[in-house]
């Protein structure tokens, strides 16, 4: 068991808070999903309810060690203020005197601070200590509450936690109990539906859950190598190639251990990957020339009735180009079907699924849409997060 922030006196303190700001921006750099924003107020509300001054960091895009202005916190200051009902003080760098001198005058009553894009430094991303050190002075107590961003040991996730006292906030201990029940204390039958574009991408994911899960459902483009495998025609669908022997040797595990992978008995077919191509519903095999985007109606009544007995679900991957309205279905398909069910947990990870779910309205319907995209696959993976591993034990 990890400390978490209801482990520490605030009462005076300064808490620096490792938050997961790394929210898409439109081009005219507003904020177009706020969902880890609004994820991170219950941490930064307890820290002020209970007399801290409250410092926030994060990293946002990929500048590779160098201030680009299009990738400032500043969006994420200005819509954090507004979901706040608070002014919050855009720093103008993460360390330094400067910031120094911005963080002393800070009202840590009536305002926040949230510092400026830690990979403006290429520091942050070696996990360097020196900088980890510099981040440290900023604070008294350090708060993860960036789940997303916990499968990098970068210096403001890992190395800073050998400079403050470092426990967990409310959204990584939510994280980590909801995707950590579905993982290693399943209620049966534990049921896992796969799917998005590439197997290599979900082969980590597939190996964990065999040994798990009563039942795997694949959509989406990674069916294609499993159906290809097996000798099953799938025209020009996306597949790979050099992945194929790995979707047979998954094949033969899941069967060594007597659990039931489900592949798409249909598919909703084009020419060309376009909203207005005309649509075809072919299967099991696909014909020459056409590709197969979404899972067909027989496939969805199929993983549907797989899903409606299930009392554990964990999601990882929409069954089509689900950006693409006509192709959607599927996935909305199987997104109702597990909003209708009664007493199961339903636990969605994976970057582009959670944003499907979330696009269909049916978010508040699931038990946990998981706000990481890379890091809930290496959690269901089963590989220890290195921002987790470094907080204090209590
Ligand atoms: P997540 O981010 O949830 O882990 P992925 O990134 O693995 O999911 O997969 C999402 C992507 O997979 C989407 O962009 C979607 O368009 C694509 N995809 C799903 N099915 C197909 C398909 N049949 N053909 C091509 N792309 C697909
Ligand atoms: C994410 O969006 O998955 C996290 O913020 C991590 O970002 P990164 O993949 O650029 O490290
Ligand atoms: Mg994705």
């Amino acid at each position: 068991m990890k400390k978490t922030i209801r482990d520490f006196d605030l009462q005076g303190k300064k808490v620096l808070i490792r938050v997961d700001f790394n929210v898409p921006l439109d081009k005219d750099l507003n904020v177009t999903d706020d969902n880890r924003i609004r994820a991170s107020l219950p941490t930064i509300r307890y820290a002020l309810d209970h007399g801290a001054q409250v410092v926030l960091m994060s990293h946002l895009g990929r500048p590779e060690g160098k201030p680009v202005s299009s990738m400032s916190l500043s969006p994420a200051a200005n819509r954090l203020s507004e979901l706040l009902g608070k002014p919050v003080i855009q720093c103008s760098d993460c360390v330094g005197p400067r910031v120094k001198e911005e963080l002393s005058r800070l009202n840590g009553k009536t305002q926040v601070a949230l510092l400026e894009n830690l990979r403006f430094s290429p520091a942050e991303e070696k996990n360097d200590a020196s900088f980890a050190k510099q981040l440290a002075e900023n604070g008294d107590i350090y708060i993860n509450d960036a789940f997303g961003s916990s499968h990098r040991a970068h210096a403001s996730i890992e190395a800073i936690t050998k400079y403050l006292p470092a426990g967990a906030g409310f959204l990584l201990e939510k994280e980590i109990q909801y995707l950590g029940d579905a993982m290693q204390n399943p209620k049966k039958p534990f049921v896992a539906v796969l799917g998005g574009s590439k197997v290599s991408d979900k082969i980590g994911v597939v190996e964990n859950l065999i040994s798990k899960v009563d039942k795997i459902l694949i959509g989406g483009a990674m069916a294609y190598t499993f159906l290809k495998v097996q000798g099953i025609g799938i025209g020009a669908s996306k597949y790979e190639k050099d992945r194929l022997d790995l979707a047979k040797t998954v094949l033969d595990r899941a069967k060594e251990k007597k659990v039931e992978i489900l592949l798409p008995v249909d598919h909703v077919c084009v020419q060309r990957a376009d909203e207005r191509a005309p649509i075809k519903i072919e299967g099991p095999a696909i014909p020459e020339g056409w590709l197969g985007v979404d899972i067909g109606p027989k496939t969805i009544a199929l993983f549907s009735k797989t899903l409606e007995t299930a009392k554990t679900v964990v999601w990882n991957g929409p069954m089509g180009i689900f950006e693409m309205n006509p192709f959607s279905k599927g996935s909305h398909e199987i997104a109702l079907t597990l909003s209708r069910l009664q007493g199961a947990a339903t636990v969605i990870g994976g970057g582009d699924t959670a944003a499907c779910v979330i696009g269909f309205g049916l978010d508040n319907r699931m038990t946990h849409i998981s706000t990481g995209g890379g890091a809930s696959l290496e959690y269901l993976e089963g590989k220890p997060l290195p921002g987790v591993a470094a907080l204090q034990d209590k």
